[in-house]
Parts: C-alpha cells; sequence; structure tokens
C-alpha cells in the first residue's frame, strides 16, 4: 500500500488497480500515510496557508435539471431569488472588511443574468477591488460570454464537470444537457485565460472506481488549476432522494489522491464535506485541501441555495463563519491567510 502511494507521488499519476486499492484500504496505518504524504506535498508549495473564497450565492434559479441537484427547475417548492448588484457589492464590501481577497459568484443557470447584467457586476467590482480576484461559477455559457465576463475583469472560472465518463454523465443529467458541451466550455475557458477549475461529486449515483479513474485521468490532462470535490449529498424533492450519500472517507482519500497527482492544485475542503463530518473540512485539510469557501450571501436567502439538504452555516453570519472557520483551521497546523489564492506555477 505505502509503495503504492509512492508510485502516485513520484509518477503523478495512477493506474485503475492502484485507485481501487486505495479505495478498498482497511489498513489504516495505509490511508494515514496517503494523508500525510498529501499534506506535505501541499506544504511544500504553499505552506501551510489555507486560502479563503467568499461564496456569494447569486441566483437559485435555473434552467436546469439536473437530477441531484436541489435547485434543479422541476422542484416547484423552492422559493426564488436573485441577487441584485447592490446586494452583490454589499456581500464584497462585508467580505473584503473580513479579509476575503476572492469573491466567488456562484448561480444556477438563470437567464435574467445576461451578458450585459453580468459584465456590470463584474466591473463593479472589478472597479472597486483592484486587490481581489473574481471567480464566477454560473455553468454553461457560449464562449463570447465566457470572453466578455473575462475582458470585464473576472479572473476565475469554476465549472465542475460531474464525472468525465459520458455514459455517467448522461445518467446524472437531462437528455438536453451534453457531456461535449461542458467539456468545450471547460476547454474554452482555459483558452481565454481563466483560472479554471472543474470537479465532481463523490458517490454519486452510478459512480464506479472505472467512472472515478476517468476523473483523475481527465484532471491528469485537462490540469486545471482548482479541482472541487465533495461528498453527494440526497436533495429532498430531487430524483435521487433516496440514494445513499457519498462516503467521507473515500472524498478523503480522492482528495489526497488528487494533491498528490496534482501538487500545485487549489482545491477545497467544500461545504458538503463539512457537512457530512462534523471535523470534515478539517480532515480535508489534513488529507491536502488548502481552500475554504465559507458564504457571503446574504442571511435571509441563504437557506434557499439548497443544492442538498442539511447544509453547513445557512443561518449563520459571514463574520461568525470567518471565526469559526479560523479556530477550526487552526487545529490543522495550518492558518487561514489574506490572501487572492492564486495558483502558483
Ligand atoms: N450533493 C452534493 N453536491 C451537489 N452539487 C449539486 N447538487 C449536489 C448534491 N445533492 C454540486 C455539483 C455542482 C456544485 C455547484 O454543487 O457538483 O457542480
Ligand atoms: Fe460557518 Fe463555521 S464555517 S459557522
Amino acid at each position: 500500500m505505502k509503495n503504492i502511494v509512492d508510485s502516485i507521488a513520484a509518477s503523478r499519476d495512477i493506474t485503475l488497480d492502484q485507485l481501487k486499492t486505495l479505495l478498498a484500504a482497511t489498513d489504516d496505518e495505509a490511508v494515514n500515510y496517503l494523508f500525510s504524504r498529501a499534506l506535505e506535498t501541499c506544504r511544500s508549495v504553499y505552506g501551510n496557508a489555507v486560502f479563503m473564497r467568499g461564496l456569494i450565492e447569486l441566483s437559485n434559479h435555473c434552467k436546469n435539471d439536473c437530477l441531484y441537484c436541489g435547485i434543479r427547475r422541476s422542484h416547484t417548492s423552492v422559493t426564488r431569488y436573485r441577487l441584485t448588484k447592490e446586494q452583490v457589492l454589499e456581500c464584497c464590501s462585508t467580505g473584503h472588511g473580513l479579509g476575503f481577497r476572492t469573491f466567488v459568484l456562484q448561480g444556477g443557470e438563470d437567464g435574467w443574468y445576461t451578458d450585459a447584467v453580468m459584465v456590470d457586476i463584474v466591473a463593479s467590482i472589478r472597479s472597486q477591488y483592484s486587490d481581489c480576484a473574481i471567480t464566477l461559477s454560473l455553468g454553461e455559457r457560449s464562449r463570447e460570454s465566457y470572453q466578455r465576463l473575462f475582458d470585464a475583469g473576472a479572473n476565475r472560472y469554476l465549472l465542475r464537470h460531474e464525472t468525465a465518463n459520458a455514459a455517467h454523465y448522461a445518467s446524472l443529467h437531462p437528455a438536453e444537457m451534453s457531456f461535449d458541451n461542458r467539456m468545450r466550455c471547460l476547454q474554452e475557458l482555459k483558452e481565454i485565460g481563466y483560472q479554471v477549475g472543474c470537479g465532481f461529486m463523490v458517490g454519486s449515483p452510478g459512480q464506479t472506481p472505472e467512472t472515478l479513474f476517468d476523473d483523475l485521468q481527465f484532471i491528469r490532462c485537462f490540469e486545471p488549476q482548482m479541482v472541487g470535490i465533495g461528498p453527494f449529498i440526497p436533495a429532498s424533492g430531487t430524483p435521487f432522494e433516496n440514494e445513499p450519500a457519498g462516503s467521507v472517507e473515500t472524498t478523503l482519500r480522492l482528495l489526497a489522491i488528487i494533491r498528490l497527482m496534482n501538487p500545485r492544485v487549489l482545491l477545497p475542503a467544500t461545504t458538503a464535506l463539512g457537512t457530512m463530518h462534523p471535523r470534515g473540512r478539517e480532515r480535508g485539510i489534513l488529507a491536502g485541501a488548502n481552500v475554504v469557501m465559507p458564504n457571503l450571501s446574504p442571511k435571509d436567502h441563504r437557506k434557499d441555495y439548497a443544492l442538498y439538504d442539511n447544509k453547513l452555516c445557512t443561518g449563520d453570519e459571514a463574520a461568525e463563519c470567518r471565526v469559526c472557520l479560523d479556530r477550526r483551521i487552526r487545529t490543522t497546523g495550518s492558518q487561514l491567510v489574506v490572501d487572492r489564492g492564486d495558483y502558483r506555477k
């Protein structure tokens, strides 16, 4: 087992057999070796810094109907909201005061946020916060749209690939969504010059060691600057509401493997991981993660951006999350820093 970990670290690659062995391992000592090698790899690039990104949940309107998602179009009992430019700027102002130097504008695919509307929001943030990175996570748009938003001042884009296996992708999404279009978007974002984040849920229905192997190989070849992974958590009112949640242990192992294969990647310890285990995010950091993304959204809308059930921090003020995370992260020997947290080449 330890020789497998050493071989992944040395080759920055993994075989399907090695992945299967690591996922099935029951030897605690070997699993801890995986985590400690990943932590050491992360610290060799980024030291003990953990970067924070302020998440601003722009809109929970969505034209898509992904089978796993709590804000899918068909979920009619969701109270829908949209943030105005003024509300977004207010979130940024609070966040900047708390030490955030990256703002992540995330939302469903909501046609209300046309290029003109988004360019105005992005350009306003850019002009007021020249020391901050602007990350967008607005789903699939045209190349022209991505280019306009980049020109307005956006630096990064998060678009999880969800699964690198086309058949698996088709089983998680309605027929009108296409794997090829998702891949087209990721490629174009990269060509335009964004720092790009892809990612997937761990334990999504139909996921197998083989599809995970496809994910790891896709990430290795695509070389994203960021990779977001967290456990699948069933959302009530969705077709997957009775499916089992993804495992925290598997998520931690995959975080560590991704770190060993991609030493420089920015890797969040996700809110979903924190939702599934009381020390999930801390354990993520100890397995090689180096980013946290606390919520900066207005408190009265947080509960409505419920991609899955029992989401963490939906009742807390941004300041409470900042203090709570600071304390939690110190227990790992790492520390939250006031920094944009750019990818280190
Ligand atoms: N459980 C965990 N993660 C989810 N996401 C959407 N629905 C769920 C769920 N039920 C993730 C998707 C999406 C990201 C914004 O949130 O991977 O890309
Ligand atoms: Fe939100 Fe702990 S991170 S309260």
